[in-house]
């Protein structure tokens, strides 16, 4: 049996018969987002072959099923980083457990620093595109033609417009963007930043894009939110620290929680096809 078997077979053990429809992976500071899943059930990521160690402060390290608004979820509370260990697929065990569940979307979240000056600290960035300038991608090495992923759109347009129509709704007119991944974990230098922007870049960040690539490879949509937990280096005089990215994406929390649950809803009432 595979990893992602076994893992299925975990789940179905704990939770018979569970199943969902979006997929979900929490960044730093956004735990809160799992709050008020009802009819939940928890399984830490040691009890699930192939799962990484969620070890980064801020990150717990289980798998969520139950429902938000009406619609059932897999959220994936933690993720591993490329830094963590050096494997840019340590969440592909992840997302195709995620598929077998029967998600057919992936809703991402993370937290970024923002190279635009209208995108703010404190506030969401929908992610229409993004940039892999590292060399590193999660599906080296795996086999079969369906390794050669189309990217074009990899981050759903009907999903985004649907994002941005629940923004506004709730009042927030959503900044957009493309997100640069950057391996860290130091954070980027001001030439770095500068380089970034000039290549089209809106926000750098440490992590989404390998699982982006993973769930284009297994068939899911994708839609992701930046939390904006600070302007990248060099943009302004304050210096950038795990601790101001945790206490910004906290502050931000609520509003992406009101955006999360709001395409929930919205997506339970009216699916995007
Ligand atoms: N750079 C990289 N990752 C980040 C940042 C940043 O400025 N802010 C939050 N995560």
């Amino acid at each position: 049996m595979s990893e992602v078997e076994r893992a299925l077979a975990v789940i179905g053990q704990r939770r018979p018969g569970g199943h969902a429809r979006i997929g979900m992976v929490l960044g730093t500071g956004l735990g809160p987002l799992a709050e008020g899943v009802e009819n939940a059930t928890s399984i830490p990521y040691e009890d699930l072959p192939g799962f990484p160690d969620a070890g980064v402060s801020g990150h717990k390290g289980a798998l969520l099923l139950g429902t938000v608004e009406g619609m059932s979820v897999a959220i994936l509370q933690g993720r591993a980083h490329y830094y963590e260990n050096g494997r840019a697929d340590a969440m592909a065990v992840a997302v195709q457990t995620l598929k077998g569940l029967g998600c057919d979307t992936l809703l991402v979240t993370n937290s970024a620093g923002s190279l635009d000056p209208e995108a703010l600290p404190g506030w969401p960035m929908l992610i229409t595109d993004h940039i892999d300038y590292s060399g590193l991608n999660p599906l080296i090495g795996t086999d079969g033609d369906e390794r050669f992923v189309d990217m074009s759109d990899a981050y759903h347009p009907g999903l985004r417009e649907r994002l941005k129509q629940v923004g506004a709704a709730q009042g927030i007119s959503l900044a957009e963007g493309v997100y640069m991944w950057f391996s860290g974990p130091s954070f980027e230098t001001p030439a770095e930043i500068r380089a970034a922007r000039i290549l089209g870049a809106d926000a750098v960040g440490m992590s989404t894009v390998p699982e982006v690539i993973l769930a284009r490879r297994y068939g899911l949509r994708v839609a992701a939110i930046s939390m904006i937990t600070n302007f990248g280096a060099g943009m302004t005089a304050k210096k950038l620290s795990h601790g101001q990215t945790k206490t910004v994406a906290g502050q931000g929390a609520e509003r992406m929680q009101a955006l999360v649950r709001g395409f929930l809803k919205s997506l339970a009432s009216d699916p995007v096809l």
